[in-house]
């Protein structure tokens, strides 16, 4: 028999996946404690009524900071949490298993392979040794948990686009590799969703997501120019370039740079493994009930105003 959690605490509600985390976990009939760093931040994914008319309470909690954290699981009295990866937020893992956390649903990332052992990621791997370190603080701490392994987040290519030029430009690296753009919304549901009704009753349950078509960013570029009415005009960049286009906006190098370096020198089917991904696909629907979001029904609902 699976568990049902009548309360549970989202740290990092303002985030795109978070904000919808909190949503479908309400919307599932749970208390939902949203723990913020500020808990006077606007929440874009959460209107106010629907904040209002769900069960929501704010909370401060900094997942850097392991006494709010203890703080803020104790007074919500939650035993699941939903938590995003951040850099020395180790701690505060140990803190929410002495608070009284029992299960966690975690952000994680496809990066790491189904094929690979955790504990022998090498440090170069940069996203996947990170997202790996929280995985296995959680082994560690003993706490249940569900990590999510999401790859390619449909908004990622919006990350190129220049407008201070006119026409816009979109400045692109590898234009010709296939990512499947999933949605947060997806993500998010699937993560209110196991938050709310654990989906095992084993210590760690491993669920991959992707989106529904491995589409080129030129196939992505096109998709938006035909939503949007726009004219873009595509910039190819070479990899050091587009690398230090990034970091200037605020990006972290070697979060960049892995990226990049995935782009350029991993086989896609290594990405997107034939044998798993119609099961990546499926598996929106399957813990979350809802259909999968296509990359042009993404744009559509975020346009770009
Ligand atoms: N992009 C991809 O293709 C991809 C693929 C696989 C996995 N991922 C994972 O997904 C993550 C991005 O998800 P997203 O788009 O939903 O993120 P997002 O919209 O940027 O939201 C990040 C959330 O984390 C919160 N946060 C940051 N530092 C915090 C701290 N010290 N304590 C508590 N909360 C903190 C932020 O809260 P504030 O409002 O306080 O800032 C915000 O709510 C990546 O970081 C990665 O781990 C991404």
């Amino acid at each position: 028999m699976t568990t049902q959690y009548s309360t549970v605490i989202v740290f990092g509600p303002t985030g795109d996946v978070g904000s919808i985390a909190a949503l479908e976990a309400s919307k599932r009939g749970a208390k939902v404690w949203l723990a913020m760093r500020d808990p006077s931040k606007n929440i874009d994914g959460i209107t106010k009524v629907q904040e209002q008319q769900g069960s929501f309470h704010r909370i401060q909690a900094d997942l850097t900071n392991a006494e709010s954290v203890k703080s803020a699981v104790q007074q919500s009295g939650a035993k699941a949490a939903y938590l995003y990866r951040v850099n020395g937020m180790e701690d505060s893992i140990q803190a929410m298993k002495d608070a009284g956390i029992e299960y966690v649903v975690f952000l994680s990332t496809s990066v790491i392979l189904p094929s690979q052992d955790i504990r022998q990621i090498p440090q170069s791997d940069v996203i996947a040794y990170l997202h790996a370190k929280i995985e296995i603080a959680l082994e560690n701490a003993s706490i249940a948990h569900t990590a999510l392994r999401p790859a390619f987040f449909a908004g990622n290519v919006l990350r190129d686009l220049d407008r201070s030029k006119w026409p816009w430009e979109a400045r692109v690296v590898h234009a010709h590799w296939p990512s499947d753009c999933i949605a947060p919304r997806d993500i998010g549901r699937v993560a209110g969703s196991v938050l709310v009704d654990r989906p095992s009753s084993t210590s760690k349950e491993i669920i991959y997501l992707a989106g529904p078509q491995l589409i080129t960013s030129i196939e992505q570029w096109n998709i938006i120019k035909k939503v949007t009415g726009q004219t873009i005009e595509i910039v190819q960049l070479g990899p050091e370039e587009y690398t230090q286009e990034l970091v200037s906006k605020g990006f972290a190098p070697p979060i960049v740079k892995d990226l990049v370096r995935y782009k350029g020198e991993v086989e896609i089917e290594s990405f997107y493994p034939e044998q798993f991904y119609k099961e990546w696909v499926a598996n929106t629907k399957k813990y979350s009930g809802y259909e999968s979001t296509t990359f042009e029904e993404y744009i559509r609902a975020r346009g770009l105003a």
